[in-house]
């Protein structure tokens, strides 16, 4: 996992609670670099979930509240830090149209090690939206967050669903644009 998704986390936990906070959670997730992350380096998954697993015994939240949360904050930190990979996605579904690609293959470029989910796009109206989302992860909840992220980023509100498919690792989101 690329090392920015580390990064941001540590700075969501930082500026939400405190450093404190944050240094309590790295050391109790006995990481193998003791949280020494760069935004450029990959490390190993199995990382994040340790620091997950910390967060939900001190928060009593769940995983996918956590996750959820963190999505919203890390749409934000990416469109700051690659903001240049938006360029010319005016709205919402726009971009969730180019995500998988155009927005991902961008971002596979600067990172070749990336792993990146697929998306698919199953129907698209003027404000509405289907797409599939796939990943040995199930990462779906940070997907969601994201997905929440983006709408503040674009100033519209909406409504969605999630759907677990059939099919492994395979999730739906359904979108309206409300306003
Ligand atoms: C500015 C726009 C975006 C940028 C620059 C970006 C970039 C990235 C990067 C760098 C990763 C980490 C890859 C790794 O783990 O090595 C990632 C993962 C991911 N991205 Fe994006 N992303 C963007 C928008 C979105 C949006 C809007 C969604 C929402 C649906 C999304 C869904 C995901 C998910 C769910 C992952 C986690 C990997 C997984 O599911 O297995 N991304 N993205």
């Amino acid at each position: 996992m690329l090392g920015i998704v580390f990064t941001s986390l540590v700075e969501m936990l930082e500026e939400k609670a405190s450093p404190e906070f944050a240094d309590e959670v790295i050391n109790e997730a006995q990481l193998e670099n003791d949280g020494a992350f760069t935004a450029v380096g990959y490390y190993p998954f199995s990382e994040m979930k340790k620091l997950l697993d910390v967060l939900m015994e001190k928060t009593g939240k769940s995983a996918d509240e956590l996750l959820h949360e963190f999505g919203v904050y890390l749409f934000g930190r990416l469109s700051q830090s690659h903001g240049q990979v938006l360029a010319g996605k005016e709205s919402l579904l726009d971009m969730l149209q180019y995500l998988d690609g155009d927005i991902h293959v961008q971002v596979r470029k600067l990172y070749p090690d990336a792993d990146l989910p697929r998306f698919t796009v199953k129907s698209r109206t003027d404000k509405a939206m289907r797409m599939r989302y796939y990943s040995e992860r199930d990462l779906y909840a940070l997907a969601e967050g994201l997905l929440d992220g983006a709408a503040a980023f674009y100033n519209c509100n909406i409504t969605r669903e999630t759907i677990k498919t059939g099919e492994p690792h395979t999730y739906e989101f359904s979108i309206q644009v409300t306003g």
